[in-house]
């Protein structure tokens, strides 16, 4: 996969990019990063990326010359029988979940544009076929922090990349939109707490049984949001809800 990010603050994907797991897929040549100035597109002397917005107003707007320039120096280099994906992070974006992650990491190239200040100009959504992702509700000050969570989470899922496969397939919100299970190591007791006697059984059926009653539970008591009442009649055939829902 190439990751092409374009922002007025390329410095700040100097650290996160070369760590851990990130680190060691670029080392497998499973990714490669493309990261673009967005000044460098710029054809002033001062190199302005942004301007006050028409109308008035608090607030800078990023400008639409330097952006159409780096959009279309970015997609010159991408093949053109190559998949693609134009994403621009914005709180006015579509949210962002692990079904768009799965989505993304069957793409050939993802292009991040990152906005700053108050807003880009509208023509640059107007004219690009972007898609528009929001990371939650809440205002950063860039696209930067939001671009670094989604090529994360969407990195981890590429085959290869994550060693135990297993480890990417259980996560949260993998396949059945549940929150995931708690996990112990050893020791077996801790300051008095024990690991639940089920794990330590060698039981599969029951280990698997007890962790998707412990993943609903969770998902019941914090995120009662991610399953629907038709869901909740169907899960009633594997999962003891007694106490868990209101009826
Ligand atoms: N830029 C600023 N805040 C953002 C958010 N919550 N998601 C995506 N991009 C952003």
């Amino acid at each position: 996969m190439n990751i092409h990010i374009i922002s007025v603050f390329p410095g700040a994907f100097n650290g996160p990019l070369d760590e851990s797991i990130i680190k060691r897929a670029q080392n497998k040549g499973l990714v490669r990063f493309y990261i673009h100035d967005l000044r460098e597109f710029t054809t002033d002397k001062h190199h302005q990326v942004d301007d006050y917005p028409y109308g008035g107003g608090p607030g800078m707007v990023l400008k639409p010359e330097p952006i159409f320039s780096a959009l279309e120096h970015v997609i010159s280099q991408i093949p053109e029988q190559a998949s693609k994906q134009l994403i621009f992070l914005t709180p006015q974006g579509h949210p962002y979940n692990q079904r768009k992650a799965l989505q993304l990491c069957e793409v050939e190239n993802l292009v991040f544009l990152c906005g700053h200040y108050k807003a880009v100009d509208e023509r640059v959504r107007d004219f690009w076929p972007m898609e528009e992702i929001s990371i939650g509700d809440y205002v950063l000050t860039g696209g930067e922090l939001p671009a670094l969570v989604i090529i994360d989470s969407v990195i981890r899922l590429i085959p290869g990349v994550i060693s135990d496969l297993n480890s990417a397939t259980t996560d949260s919100f993998y396949d059945d939109n549940l929150l995931d299970c708690p996990y112990y190591t050893r020791p077996e007791e801790y300051r008095g707490m024990k690991v639940p006697g089920v794990l330590l059984s060698g039981h599969h059926a029951e280990i698997d049984k007890w962790r998707k009653q412990k993943s609903v539970e969770r998902t019941l008591s914090i995120r009662r949001d991610l399953i629907s009442p038709e869901r909740l009649i169907n899960l009633k055939k594997d999962v003891d809800l007694g106490g868990l829902v209101n009826e």
